[in-house]
């Protein structure tokens, strides 16, 4: 492990994507597809391609792993897990796979693992990067066609707003939230009030 595995970012890549060729199926293509509206997004939000790409193929790496796997793997990882994470362990899998890509993908940049460990909630401090792996995440053309509210996430962000884009996402799905009885997470709300323009 450490700094002499990390190697170039084609070589970090080629790790993760050899993970996530043992995915299943239907998430290797969402990931693929969140790939391609990210490589869009990059351009249009001023972040590194090279680097997003990265988040992006990482970013679900335990997107299919049961409840009881990833509080598992959490456990043997030192994370404790709050009452929220417990309520719903699949919060943890944005956590789990930036560790998975420090410790086994040799990704050393902060930015790259802070994107994939918040893809979920999004977080106060978090810039451009993050952002274009967030929404690139969730404007995935058939979360759209499931979710026709994203339509107005997708437009804020093709017009380069991406604070504006993340805002209107957690506003609509706190909403969303609320209404189905589910606790929405408190990062989302601090980053919200983080981007408050
Ligand atoms: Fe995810
Ligand atoms: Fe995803």
């Amino acid at each position: 492990m450490g700094y002499r595995m990390a190697g170039t970012i084609t070589e970090q890549l080629a790790r993760v994507e050899a993970r996530v060729s043992e995915l299943p199926k239907r998430l290797q293509a969402h990931i693929a597809r969140a790939r391609a509206v990210g490589r869009g997004l990059s351009a249009v939000l001023v972040a590194d391609t090279g680097r997003v790409d990265l988040a992006l193929a990482g970013h679900d790496l335990y997107r299919a792993a049961s409840d009881e796997e990833m509080l598992a793997i959490a456990d043997r990882r030192g994370i404790v897990p709050g009452a929220l994470e417990i309520e719903q362990p699949l919060l943890l899998h944005g956590p789990l796979a930036a560790i998975w890509m420090a410790d086994e993908g040799g990704v050393a940049d902060k930015e790259v693992l802070d994107a994939v460990q918040h893809h979920t909630t999004f977080a106060p401090g978090l810039g451009a990067l993050a952002a274009t792996v967030f929404l690139a995440d969730k404007i995935d053309p058939n979360k759209i066609q499931r979710r026709p509210w994203l339509s107005e996430v997708e437009q804020l962000a093709r017009d380069g707003k991406w604070k504006a884009a993340v805002r209107s996402y957690i506003q609509t799905l706190d909403a969303d939230l609320k209404r189905q009885g589910v606790t929405p997470h408190p990062l989302a709300q601090e980053a919200f009030d983080f981007l408050n323009p």
